[in-house]
């Protein structure tokens, strides 16, 4: 099962990530504010951005993940990634913008586009994210997005930047109807 490579929105496209994107991905992976709740421990060095971009070409490719690259048609800007993982009946996503595009919607408009790529899919049944109880502004994403709060993880994921090994998660999801 595969994911489309682009989507367009009103204002974004989404469109896959390569290593040509791998400055603007250390222009956020590299910084505080946006690797604060994220699992992975904040980049210290371009290269390790170029890696995760050579990774995100190749999951596209085997399937694993499909990592989109969301860019402002207005200005062409590359302003962050989101990522979804198809795993019949379930598919999971996340995303990371870089700080100076927050707040304006487009982490809503890319993850409506893209749950609702996911649901509408006959194989799909959950789609599924989780994010730290404290990520006020990743949970009021994911409900824009139509998912709905299901329950709290404990020890779910490591957030490198907060010193937690096994932190709590909120588990939040858009499920079809049971038959
Ligand atoms: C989470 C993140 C993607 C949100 O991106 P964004 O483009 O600013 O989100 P949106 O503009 O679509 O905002 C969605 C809603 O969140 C609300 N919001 C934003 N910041 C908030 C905050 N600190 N507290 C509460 N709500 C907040 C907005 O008001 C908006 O709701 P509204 O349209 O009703 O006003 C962005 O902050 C980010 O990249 N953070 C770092 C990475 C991260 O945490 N990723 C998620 C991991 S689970």
């Amino acid at each position: 099962m595969r994911a489309p490579d682009t989507f367009q929105t009103d204002r974004l496209t989404l469109r896959p990530v390569t290593r040509a994107d791998a400055a603007d991905v250390f222009a956020y992976a590299g910084e505080a504010a946006p690797t604060r709740f994220m699992p992975f421990v904040r980049q210290r060095d371009p290269a390790e951005s170029l890696a995760f971009c050579i990774r995100c070409e190749e999951a596209r490719v085997s399937g694993a993940a499909f990592p989109w690259a969301l860019i402002e048609q207005a200005t062409g800007a590359f302003l962050g990634v989101i990522e979804l993982r198809l795993s019949p009946p379930k598919a999971d996503f996340g995303y990371i913008l870089k700080e100076d595009a927050w707040g304006r919607g487009f982490a809503s408009e890319a993850a409506s586009a893209v749950v609702g790529w996911a649901i509408d899919q006959p194989d799909i049944h959950r789609v599924w994210a989780t994010c730290d109880p404290d990520n006020a502004a990743s949970a009021a994403v994911l409900k824009k997005a139509s998912l709905s709060y299901e329950a709290t993880l404990a020890n779910w994921e490591a957030r490198p930047q907060l010193g937690e090994a096994a932190g709590h998660s909120c588990v939040y999801a858009l499920t079809k109807s049971v038959a």
